[in-house]
């Protein structure tokens, strides 16, 4: 009933907000697209998986490019930074990626599929890097003398998915891509800082979606948070554990099934044995794993242990606890609700 409520005042905030939006005179794409603020990282590097929790720090995602419109805004947001006067090339993360399935690129920042397709020639090509790597994370890539084709286009690039591959690899480490964050939440940040006093309040309470009718691997359950507004669960202290563990009880899984492991947001994919939430980009500090865990325990030779389910399964008195497990085998989920 609470959560109605809470879903009820939402639409309304939402329907709110578009209006004034239209009322700005300009067409609705137009109007939200403009509230975007983007973000350029250009001191530093990082992989994709790390990158994604910066942003994520900051209440921003990587970078999307979704239509010609945001290219071209992007293209002059880049030039106002005077980042390519100076720079004879730009490789930026963007948050596209076909971890979740080979070939099938969505924007991990929406959930979407990627259906603007502005690649680079012979891309994406997923180059295979050695017998375990291809390249599945994108950068948007321009080369002053590239002409059209890489002209701020697309290029499937190695995630970085472990710190082996930085290491043995300098070449591709040197060529990783900088840094862009765009920011997509527009509607929850544009609804916190215009109808402030309605909102305190209701934004503390967060609402779930347990996904417990059919399993994800990892990246795809993300994805599918995404398009709902979601992110998978964070559960860092006692008191998120009890919201995500009174979810599963009241929706009476326990009673038919003795056994669950359900994805989180939380992950090493950026650097092994260090585990954040993707989320919300901070660190895993909550001390409650199953025995054992995590122990990236190998799969096979390319599959190890980066994503974390909290697990339940009562013969072994497993009572919702954290395990690593491979990222890419399919679990039920659970989505939340986050504002910034
Ligand atoms: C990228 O998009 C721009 C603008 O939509 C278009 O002019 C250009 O041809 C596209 N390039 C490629 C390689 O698809
Ligand atoms: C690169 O894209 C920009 C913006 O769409 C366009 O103005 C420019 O002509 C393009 N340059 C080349 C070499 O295609
Ligand atoms: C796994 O790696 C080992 C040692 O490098 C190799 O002997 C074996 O053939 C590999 N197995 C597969 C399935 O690739
Ligand atoms: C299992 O964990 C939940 C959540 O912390 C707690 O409420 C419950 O009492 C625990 N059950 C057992 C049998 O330890």
């Amino acid at each position: 009933m609470r959560q109605t409520k809470t879903l009820l005042v939402l639409l309304l905030l939402t329907v709110l907000q578009l209006s004034q939006l239209s009322a700005q005179g300009s067409d609705t794409t137009f109007g939200i697209f403009r509230q975007k603020e983007y973000y350029f990282s250009n001191s530093f590097k990082l992989n994709w998986f790390k990158a994604v929790e910066y942003c994520r720090t900051r209440g921003m995602f990587l970078l999307s490019v979704r239509n010609a419109e945001e290219r071209e805004d992007i293209i002059k947001y880049l030039a106002s930074t005077g980042y390519t006067k100076s720079h004879k090339g730009l490789m930026a993360w963007m948050s596209a990626n076909d971890l979740g399935e080979e070939g099938e690129f969505h924007w991990a920042s929406t959930g979407e599929r990627v259906n603007y397709p502005n690649w680079s020639d012979t891309e994406p090509n997923d180059y295979r890097i050695d017998d375990c790597t291809g390249e599945d994370c994108a950068i948007l890539e321009y080369w002053d003398e590239g002409g059209a084709n890489y002209n701020y286009t697309f290029n499937d690039r190695s995630c970085m998915r472990d710190a082996q591959h930085i290491a043995l690899s300098t070449m591709e480490s040197k060529r990783l891509a900088n840094l862009v964050a765009i920011l997509v939440g527009f509607l929850a940040i544009g609804l916190i800082s215009t109808q402030q006093d309605i909102t305190i309040g209701i934004f503390r309470e967060k609402s779930y979606y347990f996904g417990n009718t059919f399993k994800l691997n990892w990246y795809k359950a993300s994805e599918y948070c995404r398009t709902r507004g979601m992110f998978l669960v964070a559960i860092n202290n006692d008191e998120q554990l009890n919201g995500v563990v009174e979810y599963i009880e009241k929706s009476g899984f326990t009673k038919t099934h003795g056994i669950l492991h359900m994805w989180t947001s939380g992950n090493d994919l950026g650097e092994e044995g260090q585990f954040f939430w993707g989320s919300t980009g901070e660190r895993h500090t909550y001390d409650r794993w199953t025995k054992n865990e995590p122990n990236n325990e190998k799969h096979d030779n390319c599959t190890y242990e980066n994503c974390l389910v909290l697990e339940y399964y009562q013969p072994w008195s497993i009572n919702y606890t954290f395990d690593d497990r491979p990222c890419g085998a399919e679990n039920f989920f659970m989505c939340e609700t986050l504002y910034d």
